[in-house]
């Protein structure tokens, strides 16, 4: 059974245009599976810790700021290779490179506002869900799925 998971989140401006459908529709049209799902407005030492590896980058004051505009969608999913076809689903992380076909490609133009986030590896992933998710999320079994906490 596949137990690779991921982190997607739907960044303030996706949410503000509506795209949580279209995205949570990708994922779930490729065949994986959801684990968790929130709406939460994120505070600045949340995003600080999410972003720790970029806090060097001149990028990363304006990239807090974008990420404070408004509230985020979270997401676990699960499935084989989800990290890595998660993050082809997203596309490029400038949308311009990114292809037609990805989410990026088809919904954005500026790297400052690229709709969403993907883990880029199974450890960050589990970092990530642990950070957004503290208190756990559902496990998924196919025959039936239970309310447990990991
Ligand atoms: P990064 O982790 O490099 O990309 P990805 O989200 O594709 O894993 O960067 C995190 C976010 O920082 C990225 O989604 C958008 C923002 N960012 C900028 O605003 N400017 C930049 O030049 C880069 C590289 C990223």
């Amino acid at each position: 059974m596949a137990t690779e998971r991921t982190y997607i989140m739907v960044k303030p401006d996706g949410v503000e245009r509506g795209l949580v459908g279209e995205i949570v529709k990708r994922f779930e049209n490729k065949g994986y599976q959801m684990l968790a799902l929130q709406m939460i407005q994120p505070t600045k030492a949340l995003l600080e810790e999410h972003y720790t590896d970029l806090k060097e980058k001149p990028f990363f004051p304006g990239l807090i700021k974008y990420m404070l505009a408004g509230p985020v969608v979270g997401m676990v999913w699960i499935g084989k290779d989800i990290v890595k076809v998660g993050r082809r689903l997203l596309g490029e992380t400038n949308p311009l490179a990114s292809n037609p076909g990805t989410i990026r490609g088809d919904f954005g133009i500026d790297v400052g506002r690229n709709i969403c986030h993907g883990s880029d590896s199974p450890a960050n992933a589990e970092r990530e869900i642990s950070l957004w998710f503290p208190n756990g999320v559902v496990h998924w079994n196919r025959a039936h799925v239970q309310n447990l906490i990991y």
